[in-house]
This record gives structure tokens, sequence and C-alpha cells, in this order.
């Protein structure tokens, strides 16, 4: 979805060209997160008191478009230099109004720009809220919820009961007024130099880089209504005049920048220290200094904030000498799916550990069944590992469309164990899920590639399935760690169980040889390029299978619908005759995965249903099936391994055509059209 980015140097100079640069590095660290619009707010001369005032500039499309746009504006001398400066961007994914300058955030409180906001997220009553600010007469120029927010603080601002009400303060009462979702950053005219940032069910976090010493490791929540004294000391005195010892500062009162984001992608370049904000925290910057506040105490309440330091390179997310985020995310699953393993999964011994699960493990052993829910891609690993989730745990297992489970209010009890996959961690239909089933005090399980993101500290355990970050939106290595990580959970289950003992070997030794078959996979590449010649004009392309590929049928025709815009079904091949085979003909492209599994002879007859209709099928197949490529009209040979993870190869295959389609086509493969990276609104 959106992406939030925001840079302050406190005495650090800048020149505002510096500021420019790292606001705009920073937002394309998150354009592909959403990316119909994009915007900045800076200071617009070197705020002097008297003639302050906040410069905005919005462009509809990418971020390079307002890297030039600001470029442009001859208002704004790039030498002049800040001693201490606070800028905001954000790039949207419109939810409310279509994508414009105007509808692009910062949203501003009134056209002098008093107060102006950037917003992750969807505010829900915003439509009560415009109607009581229109009757203030308060105006809006735009169609977004986020205005609302703009308007509000300063309506706030406007009725302060006392002069010296602090800018976290105002925040304060205007979250109070929200409800949705949101992490949310301001800058206000009224308070040059400070900062405040928020969030209630969207990702927010702080870095903080200085040379100098830092204050302190964690960071001292103040709370308002501990005591009269603190809520005087809050409401009625600014952020600086506060305790020290609950602020974080470089020591000295010393130079100090602090980034803001709603991903760590944007921030690691700058500073690998950082903070997670929690829902309703209220972070402010004043005088150099971080402090942070909520307005009440739960006895759950952790007391402080750690600044954590973070793991990731930058080159990780970098794209390499591949053309596309996608495609270095393809080729990079031989080592994905070793890190995904790497430390849990012992080849000598057949024993798998999952640290995240160890202490949950009687627990889970002694639930009445398993529920795995998740969206998109993360469902799909859900489907692909359910038959040997069954076999290996002998639990009954669900698998659930995150949206589809909330609709259904799905009875859910508290000897369920309730899985939640999602690479990105922030996806609001799986939180939701994962709240609903918290609700009824279900164990809950996060499976995510996003250390610290909402669903993995949500959750009672979990499993971390390392796969490195994943930048294009169309999910693909994250898949196969997803699979894995759900095919190891099986394995710890099954450790005792003697009769499960030869598969358990087998699926492990399956295991070990995986990355060097996903390599002889990746090397089929220009086969598959070739393929994608023939086929990019098309319209349609099904794809065909059954058993543990029903999954990657499903997966390969995502991957392709979403990037190439081209139709595509995934079908269940044993559902062929109750419908699907009325779309047969010569014509029409078919993908068939036919693997030497238990359903071959299956999938044999669906072959023959295909060819007696004329359909010409490309069959992706193993090495030394004879049988299905006399039938076929082409064939992509893949090696072979166990069938429950014959999966993790024969969806590559898909995952390198869908790119190559896209490519042909002309499309922006890391960048589709109406989607975004993680999905943080219903
Ligand atoms: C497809 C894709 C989406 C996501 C879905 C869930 O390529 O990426 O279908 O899988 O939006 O996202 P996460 O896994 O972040 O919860």
């Amino acid at each position: 979805m959106c992406g939030i980015f925001a840079y302050m140097n406190y005495r650090v100079p800048r020149t505002r060209k510096e500021i420019f640069e790292t606001l705009i590095k920073g937002l394309q660290r998150l354009e592909y997160r959403g990316y119909d619009s994009a915007g900045v707010a800076i200071d617009g001369n070197n705020h002097e008191v008297k003639e302050r005032h906040i410069q905005l500039v919005k462009k509809r499309g990418k971020v390079k478009a307002l890297d030039e746009e600001l470029y442009k504006q001859d208002s704004m001398d790039l030498k002049v230099e800040f001693e201490t400066h606070f800028g905001i961007a954000h790039t949207r994914w419109a939810t409310h109004g279509v994508p414009s300058a105007v509808n692009s955030h910062p949203q501003r409180s009134d056209k002098g720009n008093e107060f102006v906001v950037i917003h992750n997220g969807i505010i829900t009553n915003y439509k009560d809220l415009r109607k009581f600010l229109e009757s203030k007469g308060y105006e809006f120029e735009s169609e977004t919820d986020t205005e609302t927010i703009a308007k509000l603080i300063k309506y706030v601002f406007d009725n302060r009961e006392t002069e010296d009400i602090t800018f976290s303060t105002l925040v304060e009462r205007v979250i109070q007024q929200l409800e949705g979702a949101f992490a949310l950053v301001f800058k206000s005219i009224h308070y040059p130099g400070e900062a405040v940032a928020t969030r209630r069910g969207s990702p927010l976090l702080i870095g903080v880089r200085s040379k100098y010493k830092l204050s302190t490791e964690q960071i001292p929540i103040l709370y308002r209504t501990c005591t009269l004294e603190n809520v005087k000391n809050i409401c009625k005195t600014r952020m600086k005049r506060l305790d020290s010892s609950a602020c974080l500062h470089a020591v000295g009162d010393k130079a100090v920048e602090f980034f803001f984001a709603s991903d760590a992608s944007a921030i690691i370049e700058h500073t690998n220290r950082v903070i997670f904000l929690e829902d309703d925290d209220i972070a402010a910057v004043a005088d150099g200094k971080l402090s942070i506040h909520r307005v009440k105490r739960s006895a759950s309440d952790d007391p402080s904030r750690a600044i954590q330091t973070l793991q990731m390179e930058l080159q990780q997310i970098m794209k390499g000498n591949f053309s596309a985020f996608m495609q270095k995310e393809i080729f990079e699953q031989p080592e994905s799916v070793f890190n995904t393993m790497r430390g849990r999964v012992n080849f000598e011994t057949n024993t798998v550990l999952l640290g995240g699960l160890k202490d949950h493990l009687k627990e889970i052993r002694r639930c009445r069944r398993l529920i795995v829910i998740g969206c998109g891609t993360s469902y799909h690993a859900a489907v692909a590992t359910r038959q040997v989730l069954e076999e290996l745990t002998e639990l009954p297992v669900m698998v659930e469309l995150a949206s589809d489970f909330l609709d259904r209010n799905t009875p859910v009890f508290r000897d369920d164990v309730c899985f939640f996959i999602s690479q990105s961690g922030e996806t609001a239909d799986t939180l939701l899920a994962l709240r609903y089933c918290k609700d009824r005090r279900a164990l809950t399980v996060g499976v995510t590639n996003t250390v610290g993101s909402s669903i993995s500290r949500e959750t009672d355990c979990g499993v971390h399935i390392n796969a490195g970050p994943e930048i294009g939106v169309a999910s693909t290595k994250a898949y196969t760690s997803q699979f894995i990580s759900l095919v190891m959970f099986g394995l710890m289950m099954s450790e005792d169980r003697i009769s499960l003992q030869n598969r358990r070997q087998e699926i492990i030794r399956g295991l070990r040889s995986l990355p060097e078959l996903i390599k002889e996979v990746l090397s089929l590449d220009e086969k598959i390029h070739d393929l994608a010649l023939e086929l990019y004009t098309q319209r349609s392309l099904l794809v065909m299978g059954r058993g543990y590929n029903y999954a990657t049928c499903l997966e390969g025709a995502l991957k392709i619908k979403e990037i190439t815009y081209m139709h595509s079904e995934g079908i269940l091949a044993g559902e062929l005759k109750h419908g699907p085979l009325a779309l047969i003909d010569k014509q029409m492209p078919v993908i068939m995965v036919i693997m030497k599994d238990p359903c071959f002879a299956k999938c044999q007859n669906a072959l023959q249903q295909v060819t007696a209709r004329q359909g010409r099928p490309i069959i992706l197949c193993s090495k030394d099936d004879t049988e299905s490529s006399k039938f076929a009209y082409k064939t992509i040979e893949l090696p072979h391994t166990v069938d429950c993870l014959q999966g993790i190869l024969s969806v590559i295959p898909l995952q390198l055509l869908s790119f190559h389609l896209a490519v042909l086509r002309g499309y922006d493969v890391d960048f589709p059209r109406n989607l975004a990276k993680s999905v943080t609104v219903e």
C-alpha cells in the first residue's frame, strides 16, 4: 500500500538539495508498496520565525516524476542550508479518491499549510469527521480520508485552551477521534523543527543516526494517566522540558538524525538502529530529543521501546544485475530456500527444530485442528502443503482465505491452532483474522518474512521464513520459503511417529537436494523465454493440474494475471469435466502440470480429454516421463523430487514464464497496475 518516509536533521547542516535527495531515495525504496502518486513537504525558507512556511510538492505518477518536479520549483533555492529541518514524504496508492496531485499526500490543514500530514491506512469514520469540520467552516479540497486528519489537527489547535500546548498533545487529541487504521507523521509551521508520528494498525518505525553516543537503549514510555503531575507536564509543557531520561538524544545535545518510515527498507541505508512503534504510541521529536507517550496504560504494555539493530543489508534490497526485482527474487531461490532451512533441518539426524515453535509443540500436538490462513500467494502456500500437513500431523487441516474466513464468522475454538501466513506480516485481512482467532483464545502462529511486522508481533509464536526482503510486487521466493516452512513444521510434529519415519527421511532428503534442483530448473530460463515468445500475444492461458500441484496451478495463474494482465485460471484437473472442458479448443493455450506422483494416472485422463478436443497442451512433466510427452505440444521437463515437494520445482517455470510474458508485453514487472506489495487495508 502507501509508503511513509520522513527525515529530520538536528544540528546536522543539510542543503535543501541534500534533503530532497534523502526524501526521494526514501520514497524510491518504498515505491513497491504503492505508486500512483507521491509528494513531499519541506520548509519553504530557512524558517525564520516570522515568515515560516511549508512548501508542498505533489505529483501524480511515480517518484521519478516527483523528483523532476522538485527541481522545477523556482521558489526553492537548492543551496540553502538548514541546520535543523524536518521533511516528510509519501507514495500513495489510492483508496479514497482518484490518483491525482490534490489527492496525494502530504494533505494540508489549510491554504497556509499550517499542518501537513502523511498517512498510511484508512480512516473509517472520515465522513462524519468531514461533516463536522465542514459545519465549522473548514473547506476541503481533496476526496481523501487523510485530509480530515489535517483539518482536525488545525481545529484542535485553533480551539486549544492553552497557548503552549505541545505538538504531541494535539496529535493525541486527533487520534482519539479517529477510527480505522493509520500510521501518521505530522509537520507544522507552529512547531518548526519538530516531528510527531503515531500509528494504529499500520506499521511505523523510526531510525536513529548519530556519531555521538545515544542517551539510552530503551526509551521509557510516558503515560498521560500515570499521575496528575504527569498530565500537567505533558499537557502544559513542551516535550523539550520533559525529563531527559525519558527521551532519546545524542549525549550532550549533539547532532542526531531521525528517519521515519513505514518499512525498514527505506531506513536501512542510513542506519540499522531502529525503534518499532506500537499501536497508539505517540512519538515526538523536539530539540533533537525523541520521546514516546501513550494515553492509557494497560497491564500488558511494555513500559519502554528498545532501540533494535536491523540485520538486513542494503544490497539485499537492490536489484543487482537483474532487470527487475521479481526476476532477481526468482533466481535467488536456491539461496532463499537454503536460508529458510538453515540451522533448522539437521540432515544427519533427520530432525527439524523450529525455535519459535518449540515451546508450544506439546500444545499444538494436543489441538483439535489446524487452520491455515492467508491471502493470495500466501494462501496458495497453505493449499500446497495441506496434504503433507494432514499426513505428517495426522490432524484435520483447514486452509482459509482470510477475507472469506472473516466473512463467514468461522467458528474457532480455544483448542484450535491457527497459522497466519504472510510475507509482509501486515496484510489487513490476515491481521484481522489473527485478532479474530485471538479473541477466541486459539493458539496463533505467524509465518512471516518480516521481523517486527504486526503479524509476527501479535501471534503467540511463529516461524520467520528468512527469504530475505521481497521487493517485486509479485511474490515468488516468499512462496517457496513459506512452503518449506510449513513442511518443516509437519516434520517437527511427526518426529516421534514411528510409522512415519521412512516418509520423514524421504522428505528430509528431498529438502537437502532442493537448492541444487532449483538451480537446474532455473537453467531452463531460455527455453521458457522461447515459450513466452509463442504465447505473449494470447488473451488467455489456462493452467491445469491436481493433487500436490493444484496449488502450483493457482499460483502460476495468479502470477500470470497479475503481471501480464492476461486472463489466466488455475484449474483443478479433477473438475475439468464439470465445466472448464468447454473452454478447450485448438486456440486456447493450456499448460498442464503432470508429475510422477499418486495423481499421475488421473492427470493422464485429463490430458486425453484435452487432446481429444484438439487442445495443444504445454506440459510441465518429470524428465523421465515419456508417456505425457507423446501427447504434448511442448514439454518443459523438470527434475524429480519427492511428491510433496515437487510443487516447489514446478512453480518456478510458471514464475519465469509470467516474467517473460510481462516483459514481452511491455509491462513494468515490478509495478503491476492496481496492485501493491503490502495490502494494509481490507
Ligand atoms: C501475489 C501476491 C499477493 C500476496 C497477498 C498476501 O503475487 O504477492 O497475492 O501474496 O497480498 O500478502 P502477504 O503475504 O504479505 O500477506
